[in-house]
This record gives structure tokens, C-alpha cells and sequence, in this order.
């Protein structure tokens, strides 16, 4: 059984055949964290939990030991006030103003399969076996407040899922002040903390430091997971690579604020909370209400950082992302938005699309500017009615003329927003999130629907999705390009109002959730404003998410190379564009450009129509090229081999789940005057096989690919990549 529990010793095991999860009830009934890596056998777990009598600074809760401290004690679900003075997971006060709890052991549930969270996102079963699930209920009797901490280990994959759920079973009203997704005591602080951080264009960058003592944090309260943090930290153990020892990976299903932190306190131990951000939050929970927080993913991985991302890929790839294009191969599009921006009429478009349909593409995407009176980012969101200044047969006719051409159609859409200049907005003024007596702060002359209340999230929902029955539209675009201000719903009482950025991501869940039970043959891709939104919340909705408004080839390497750290590569766009590169002006070869796109889910965005021959020449072999490995960069296993954050080269590659495929790319950012030679030594490839160059004839060994390596050519100039593609023979 993958969860074992021992009436003893009140220790459970959560494990699989390669990691342990372990946890103890001490005497008081507090559930103690004693255990996660490598796989460990049953016998000597109880002796893990060390406790020693420290000072009177750390009082103690049980009189009659006075080696149990909850100030030292690494524990499950930290609580506030009762002599932990670390961070507590959650704080909740009750009507007599006090803000403390002791919530301890009432019971427990050990059971095959994986519930699903009401109205969240999150990771899935399909068959009970595929994972177990304990649910530790305690309970704080003086409040009435049940707490049940929710775990599911995985059979086949190394993560422990984690979330909770409060429930009021007491006569009075509840406010929770802080209600975190899970806590986990190391006991050093021996890590690096890994988080992925960056701004808009230029998101996910990688950064690393060393843990210190207090509080190292990250978080968003912007309304969004955001560009400026991603939704994750990973610990490092001291002596980790990429490819060997100890990493901790977390990563929080959830598309609004957060926070993740690490404190390091006096006896050099790291607490990891992660979940909903505290910062302007709070719940009430009447009697009889419960609150379930979002989940959190923790991945141990022994073999580094590549490991860890190993297992959220295909974790993500096959157990978080849904629908009938999970495992399909994603079409290769062309998005007019970096072509004509606003300005485009059908004819354009129709010339656009004939362009692609010659050169192999399949799907073209009509980006912002189809409806009201949208002719820049003045106005319109809300007013979903197609403009007949530009589009005069409508929409109907447009898609008739791209899939005569044998092209998919897809259109873009910003649900979300709505621009002071529009029907809907003079219609409803009291739709947007906004706080009475206060401005209202436009970003992108835009403001943002009360998602929250129902009747507005409807609304959108029948006008969106009555265009998407209008005409045969095989693929959307679901924009967000601004953060939240003045966050407050007219639809709620003063007491809810700190309730309005949670209640927002349920809307918008629910609404996605309808949306694509009604069209299940469209394909969903997720963005806001690039990659502000990329996380495993949207994840669960929309397979595939536009990684950065940023286009460079150069900016790109980094930024793929970040976003890879969680997330699998299918859920990535990557369009080549035209330059000089609109975000950043610099000059990549149409090749490399080419290179770094059919590393994430290709595609174009500029105008085909202005192509030379030559140039055409080049992209119908890069759609060639990337058919023929579309199934292995979106289904196979990545591989990280050269990180352009600790250099001038970048490399990575893709191998196949049985090792019979494999396509390795290199890149170069500046030319070095007579370099040293480089060879690149490859990973995942079965050591006994050979391997056929494709297009070359040359056999390779597996093992001579790995250990040896493989040369790398001579590269001119400046932005300059190749790529491998091997076959087993
Ligand atoms: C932001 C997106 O990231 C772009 O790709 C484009 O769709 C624009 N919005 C359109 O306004």
C-alpha cells in the first residue's frame, strides 16, 4: 500500500518506489514533517524526527517533555500563536477578536485515486491506481474549525500533491487570514533557492541564492500568477546540478496572487510555505462553509534540476492539461498580430493565410482588432460583435475564404476587460473591479470585469461563446493584458471585499471550465500580455500558453530555457517574427530564428506575404523539418544541456519516450574570435543503440554521443544555432 499508516508509532508513509513522504503525529496530535527524498524502508523512520531540549525562547506546549517545542518541531500545517514563531500556513480569527489555533489529530482517510478540488484546477487521475490520497482532518475545538490537510503521492510520477480544506463546524462566523497550501520543514538550509522571475518580455528568467536567515520571498498581488514571479521555487541541495542530487520542486496550480517563501531560522532549519498570498486576503467562513485552497505540486527529483523538470513535464503534459488536445499534435499557425497589428482588412488577411497555406502551415490566428471599433487599444473590449468596417462579409465569410485556402481559422479574445470606450461599459459602469470613490485606474486604457459575480462573468460567456458558434473556429486566443487595481467588487459586502481577487479566479475558472465542456474540439491557448498568466492553473483550461510578448530569437533562449523548468515544452508558443525584432530591434538569421521557435510550438507571426523566394524557400523546410519532429518536441522528454544564463551558448534537447529519437539544438549568441572547438555531449539517449544522423547518413553510437559528445560546427557570426536530429537504426 502507498500510504502506510502505524497505530504505534502515528507515523504515516506516503511512497512510491523511488520517494518518501513522511509525517508524525507528536503527543499533543500536531502533525510533525519527518521525511521527504529517496525512498526509505519502514523500520527506522520513527527515529528521524530528532528532538533535543533547546532554551526557554522555545516554550513548551507539552509540560511533560520538554524536547517537544513547536518552535523547533518542523512541522506539517504551522499554526500561529501557540509558540511557533516561524511563519505560520495559516492564521484564522475568531469572534472574540483572538487570531490563534491549535488544530490537532481528529481523524484520518487513506484512500486509491485523487479527489478533485471544487472549482480549482489541478492535477488528475484517470484510473484510482494511479495515485493515493490521505486526508488528515484536525480539528480546533475552541474554534469549530476542522482542517483537513489533502496528500496524494503519485505511482508514476515523484510528486506529492498538497492542499487543504477549512470547515466551519461551529455555531459562529470565521475569518481566515491567511489559509496556505502546504508547509514543509527542511532540517538544514543547505539549498539554493531556484525561482524563474523577470518582468513583461522578458519573464521566467532563472535566478539562484543561496539560502540565508529569514525570509526569502517571492509572490504576486498583482491579480495575476504574473511576469514579475512564476507560480514556483525549487530548493537546490548544496553540491546539486542539472543533472545530479538533491532538488525540491513546488509549484502552485493557481493563476492569481501568491506567495512562496523559504525561512531559514536559528537552529539553520528552511520552512517552505507556498499558496494563496496573505497580502490583502481574507475569507469568512460562516458555520457550515468550507474553504478549499488551491494545490500545490511538490517534485523530489535525485537527479538535479533535469530531474525535477522530467517530472513535472510529463506530469503537467499527461495529468493536469485536459481535452482532446493534450495528446495531439498542435498545428503550426500563423498569427497576423506582429504582421498588421490593428490595421488589416479581409483581403489582408486572406493574402496572409494564402501565404501560409502555400508554405504548409496549418492554422491561421485573426489576433486583436476584428470587432466594435477597434482600430487601437482605445476601445471596444467588451463589444464582441464583429466590425464590418474592415470585416464586411463578417466573421462567417472570412473563415469560409481562410479554409478554402485549407488553412484552420482561430480568432483572439481578452474576455476579461473592458475599455471605458464601449457599449458594455456605458451599459453597466459598476461591471469593472473598482472601489467606490476611488479612480479608476486604466492600464492599456482598459479596465477589468467583475469575474466574481456571475452575472458579469455570464454575460462575456454568451457573447464569446456565441461567436465561437457562428462560424467553424478551431483554435482561441484568451488574452489578460493588464494587472488588477482598485480591487473590489460592488456585488460583495465590506467584510467580503478582501475576498474579490480570490473570488475573480473562481469566475474565471467556472467560465473556462463551461467553455471548453462546450467546445471540446478547440484548441485553447492561454496569454496575457505574453507569458503574465503562465502557470498551472491556466494550464488545466488551455494546453498551451504564449511563453512572452517577446519575439527574439536571442531574448527567447533564455526565456524557454526558464519556462522549462516547470513546464513541459508542448505548452509553450514560439513564433519566428520578422526583423529587425519589433520588442528588441536586434537582426537573428531567419535559420535561427527558425531553430529557437520549433523548440517550443511553432509558429509565425509577421507577414508572409513580403517573403522573397529564398526566404520562402527556407521556412517551407523549417515546416517540413518541423512536422517531422513535431511528436518528439511535444511529446518527449527534454533535456537541458547548455544554459544560456551561465553563457554565451544555450542547448537542449528532445528525446523520445523510448529512446529511439532524439534532436539536439545548439546556439551561439555572439561570434568568438578563433573559438576553441566544442562538443556537445548528449543525455537520454540508450547507450547500446546507434543512431542515424537524419539527412547525413553518419551512425552514432548512443554511448559515444553521450560520453564522448558531438562536434559542434563552425558557426559565423553573430545569433548563430544547429540542430541534430538522430533516428535509432
Ligand atoms: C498581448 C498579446 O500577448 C499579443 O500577442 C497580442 O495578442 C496583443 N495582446 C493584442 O492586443
Amino acid at each position: 500500500m502507498p500510504i502506510q499508516y502505524d497505530k504505534d508509532t502515528r507515523l504515516f508513509h506516503l511512497s512510491n518506489d523511488r520517494v518518501s513522504y513522511v509525517l508524525q503525529l507528536v503527543e499533543t496530535g500536531v502533525p510533525a514533517h519527518v521525511y521527504w527524498g529517496r525512498h526509505v524502508r519502514e523500520g527506522q523512520l520513527p527515529e528521524l524526527l530528532r528532538r533535543v531540549e533547546r532554551n526557554s525562547s522555545s516554550p513548551n506546549p507539552y509540560p511533560e517533555d520538554r524536547s517537544l517545542s513547536y518552535d523547533t518541531l518542523p512541522l506539517e500545517y504551522p499554526a500561529y500563536g501557540t509558540s511557533d514563531f516561524r511563519h505560520p500556513a495559516y492564521q484564522v480569527q475568531l469572534p472574540n477578536g483572538s487570531t490563534i489555533t491549535e488544530a490537532v489529530y481528529r481523524t484520518h482517510r487513506i484512500y486509491a485515486g485523487k479527489p478533485q478540488l471544487q472549482g480549482l484546477p489541478a492535477t488528475y487521475v484517470e484510473h484510482d491506481g494511479e495515485a493515493h490520497t490521505l486526508e488528515l482532518e484536525l480539528f480546533d475545538e475552541t474554534a469549530g474549525l476542522a482542517i483537513t490537510l489533502l496528500y496524494t503521492i503519485f505511482e508514476g510520477h515523484d510528486a506529492v500533491t498538497r492542499s487543504v480544506r477549512f470547515a466551519n463546524e461551529g455555531a459562529s462566523e470565521l475569518k481566515l487570514l491567511r489559509a496556505l497550501s502546504l508547509g514543509v520543514d527542511f532540517r538544514s538550509s543547505d539549498y539554493e533557492m531556484l525561482h524563474l522571475a523577470g518582468t513583461w518580455a522578458n519573464e521566467r528568467q532563472v535566478q539562484r541564492r543561496r539560502l540565508t536567515p529569514g525570509l526569502q520571498s517571492i509572490g504576486s498581488s498583482r491579480g495575476s500568477s504574473s511576469h514579475i514571479h512564476n507560480p514556483f521555487v525549487a530548493l537546490v541541495r548544496d553540491g546539486a546540478d542539472e543533472d545530479h542530487g538533491d532538488v525540491y520542486g513546488f509549484s502552485f496550480v493557481y493563476s492569481g496572487n501568491f506567495v512562496a517563501q523559504v525561512e531559514v531560522e536559528q537552529y539553520g532549519t528552511a520552512r517552505v510555505t507556498m499558496g494563496i498570498n496573505p497580502f490583502d486576503f481574507s475569507w469568512l467562513l460562516e458555520p457550515g462553509e468550507t474553504f478549499q485552497t488551491p494545490e500545490a505540486v511538490m517534485v523530489y527529483s535525485a537527479d538535479g534540476l533535469g530531474g525535477m523538470s522530467r517530472t513535472y513535464h510529463r506530469l503537467y503534459r499527461t495529468r493536469l492539461c485536459r481535452g482532446e488536445f493534450r495528446d495531439k499534435s498542435r498545428p503550426i499557425l500563423v498569427n497576423n498580430w506582429e504582421a498588421t497589428y490593428f490595421d488589416f482588412n479581409a483581403d489582408k488577411i486572406e493574402a496572409i493565410a494564402k501565404a501560409g497555406s502555400e508554405l504548409g502551415i496549418e492554422l491561421f490566428v485573426l489576433d486583436d482588432g476584428w470587432f466594435g471599433r477597434r482600430n487601437d487599444d482605445t476601445s471596444s473590449l467588451g463589444d464582441w460583435v464583429v466590425d464590418r468596417a474592415k470585416l464586411p462579409g463578417g466573421l462567417e465569410e472570412l473563415v469560409d475564404r481562410v479554409r478554402a485556402l485549407d488553412m484552420q481559422f482561430g480568432l483572439w479574445f481578452e474576455p476579461e476587460m473592458v475599455s471605458p470606450d464601449s457599449d458594455l461599459y456605458r451599459q453597466h459602469p459598476d461591471w469593472c473591479l473598482h472601489v467606490p470613490d476611488r479612480r479608476r485606474t486604466e492600464g492599456r486604457g482598459q479596465l477589468i470585469l467583475d469575474f466574481s459575480r456571475t452575472e458579469v462573468a455570464d454575460t462575456v460567456y454568451a457573447m464569446v461563446s456565441d461567436i465561437l458558434r457562428s462560424a467553424p473556429i478551431t483554435y482561441v486566443k484568451w488574452d489578460m493584458n493588464r494587472n488588477m487595481s482598485e480591487i473590489g467588487s460592488a456585488a460583495l459586502p465590506p467584510q467580503r471585499q478582501r475576498e474579490t481577487a480570490h473570488r475573480y479566479m473562481l469566475g474565471l475558472y467556472r467560465v473556462l471550465e463551461q467553455l471548453i465542456t462546450e467546445f471540446p474540439h478547440i484548441l485553447f491557448e492561454s496569454c496575457s500580455g505574453g507569458g503574465g498568466r503562465f502557470d498551472p492553473g491556466m494550464l488545466h483550461y488551455m494546453p498551451q500558453t504564449w511563453t512572452s510578448d517577446n519575439t527574439d530569437a536571442v531574448s527567447r533562449l533564455k526565456i524557454q530555457y526558464g519556462t522549462s523548468m516547470v513546464y513541459p515544452i508542448s505548452a509553450m508558443g514560439a513564433h519566428v517574427s520578422e526583423i529587425p525584432n519589433h520588442q528588441v530591434h536586434r537582426n537573428a538569421s531567419l535559420e535561427t530564428r527558425g531553430l529557437v521557435a520549433m523548440s517550443g510550438n511553432f509558429g509565425y507571426e509577421l507577414d508572409l506575404t513580403k517573403f522573397t523566394e529564398q526566404e520562402k524557400t527556407i521556412v517551407r523546410a523549417q515546416v517540413e523539418q518541423y512536422k517531422a519532429l513535431r511528436p518528439l518536441t511535444q511529446f518527449g522528454d527534454f533535456y537541458r544541456l547548455l544554459s544560456p544564463f551561465e553563457g554565451n551558448e544555450a542547448a537542449w534537447m528532445f528525446v523520445s519516450e523510448d529512446g529511439s529519437e532524439a534532436a539536439a539544438f545548439f546556439f551561439r549568441v555572439l561570434a568568438v574570435p578563433n573559438p576553441p572547438l566544442s562538443w556537445l555531449r548528449l543525455k537520454g539517449l540508450l547507450p547500446e543503440a546507434n543512431y542515424v544522423l537524419v539527412g547525413e547518413d553518419r551512425v552514432f553510437g548512443g554511448d559515444h554521443l553521450m560520453y564522448a559528445g558531438l562536434q559542434v560546427p563552425e558557426l559565423r557570426g553573430d545569433y548563430q544555432g544547429h540542430m541534430w536530429h538522430f533516428k535509432r537504426v
